[in-house]
């Protein structure tokens, strides 16, 4: 059983990536941070609420908001891409007798702040968390900021994130959650702890097609939220990327958790663009085997597309 923590900014694909963590058996979540990104951390930290909610589990973990801005640019968020609550509009859906469909959580945040929350927690399982980050890496720089000590004790970083063979898609080079905040994500490379990028090169392998959840909805409420969640989603992906379906960025970062032999990667030395104006957020690295003197990090470069697929739809849509 591995000892997680995730630090998102609860979007969709986040949301997806949150019910699979806590559907996996081999996952323990000990906690979840909320960062700004798709949408500022708060509504993220409401989103990571309602979609616990779902589940209906006893026993869930603390959830606390973190960092609202990155560590030097101003904002910027998605929320053409996920819905104006950033949750796909499910907290616009309604129920036969007029209620919401998806209540605002009744669930408290946690006191602390995110940052906190990770450090607190690294402190009560030292050398025992994956940090499992899936949106830009503002609270995982300000924890080391705040206590480099503490954050030496995490046992390994997976980031969603950078896009290395692959075109970006925020700008032609750069991939979202490292466009946001370029300068935390040069500063956890550089801080030299285990670190797994999983980039668009393998995500954009996998796509959800809508006939993967149609006629599915009617198996519970967490396969009815999933069907909900990613409507608005799909139609983004359906006018923008010319599929029917959706990307799973974020729940293939958890499934590299749950499984490593799902995807495959190459040990390199990554350099985060923190000044460009063009290539600002660009990942760069060699990926040939060897070509790197120095190595700072693994890049994912392939993914078993259809064994992830399989274990993503039997988990959450149940
Ligand atoms: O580029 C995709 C990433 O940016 C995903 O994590 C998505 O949720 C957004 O955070
Ligand atoms: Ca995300």
């Amino acid at each position: 059983m591995k000892r997680i923590i995730l630090d998102c900014d609860t979007g969709v694909d986040d949301a997806l990536a949150i019910l699979l963590a806590m559907r996996s058996p081999e996952l323990r979540v000990e906690a979840i941070t909320t960062v700004s990104g798709n949408t500022r951390a708060d509504q993220a930290a409401r989103n990571t609420l309602l979609t616990l909610e779902v589940l209906g589990q006893p026993n869930l973990p603390p959830v606390a908001r973190g960092e609202m801005a990155p560590l030097e640019r101003s904002l910027l968020t998605t929320l053409e891409v996920h819905g104006g609550d950033c949750l796909g509009g499910v907290t616009r859906m309604w129920q036969p007798d007029g209620s919401r469909r998806y209540p605002e959580p009744r669930l408290g945040l946690d006191p602390r702040d995110g940052v906190d929350l990770i450090l607190d927690t690294v402190s009560r399982f030292p050398d025992e968390v994956t940090l499992i980050a899936t949106g830009p890496l503002t609270n995982v720089a300000r924890a080391i900021i705040r206590n480099p000590a503490r954050m030496r004790r995490v046992k390994e970083i997976l980031v969603m994130g950078g896009a290395f063979r692959a075109y970006g898609n925020i700008t032609p080079v750069a991939e979202f959650n490292l466009y946001v905040d370029p300068h935390a994500a040069q500063l956890v490379v550089d801080f030299g702890l285990p670190l797994t990028f999983v980039p668009l090169d393998v995500t954009e392998q996998v796509c959800l097609m809508r006939g993967d959840i149609a006629g599915k909805a009617e198996r519970g409420r967490i396969a009815r939220f999933v069907a909900d969640v990613t409507g608005e989603y799909i139609e983004f992906h359906t006018r923008h990327d010319d599929f029917e379906g959706c990307y799973l960025h974020d729940p293939i970062t958890v499934a590299l958790a749950v499984d490593p032999s799902l995807l495959q990667s190459v040990e390199t030395y990554v350099q985060v663009e923190t000044a460009g104006d063009v290539t600002l957020g660009q990942t760069v690295a060699d990926l040939r085997p060897g070509r790197s003197p120095r190595v700072n990090a693994r890049v994912c470069t392939g993914i078993d597309a259809a064994r992830f697929l399989d274990l993503f739809l039997e988990r959450v849509m149940a």
